[in-house]
């Protein structure tokens, strides 16, 4: 019995070194993010001039200038805690590729990064 104690043990060990080993790494931020980002200087121009041509009420989020900010943080489209699982910036590698700048994105999550304030 104690030799089965001690080689289940042994087992253990092993599957759990080897787990750690291939943990999934978290991904990281982007180096070049933009700081200072300002929503109503960086980020609702973009807004509109990519996005209210269909997003001014007909698709959610209303991203007007009037409604965007209460719209996004409402209905959780960012995520301040985890950022690169924003649904704002998570579209941007599905259906809405391309829809703005790489520069942009780039813009959009260095706002979120910074907390999504309405600054
Ligand atoms: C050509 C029209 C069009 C443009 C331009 C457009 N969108 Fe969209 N957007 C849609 C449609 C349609 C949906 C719903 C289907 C989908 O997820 O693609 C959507 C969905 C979304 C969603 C997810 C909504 C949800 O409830 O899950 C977000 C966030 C979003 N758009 C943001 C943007 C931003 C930011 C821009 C500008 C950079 C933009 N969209 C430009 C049509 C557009």
């Amino acid at each position: 019995m104690r030799r089965v104690t001690f080689f289940l043990t042994g087992v253990l060990i092993i599957v759990l070194s080897g787990c750690s080993k291939y943990e999934i790494p978290k991904p990281e931020l982007p180096e070049d993010i933009p700081t200072d980002v300002s929503y109503s200087a960086d980020i609702q121009p973009i807004f509109d001039a990519k996005c209210v041509n269909c997003h001014s009420g007909a698709n959610d989020p209303d991203l007007t200038a009037d409604w965007s900010y209460d719209e996004l943080i409402d209905g959780d489209y960012v995520d301040t805690d985890d950022p690169l699982s924003s649904v704002l910036y998570e579209i941007f590698s599905g259906t809405h590729d391309g829809r703005a700048t790489e520069e942009e994105v780039l813009y959009i999550l260095g706002w979120i990064v910074e907390g999504a304030e309405n600054n």
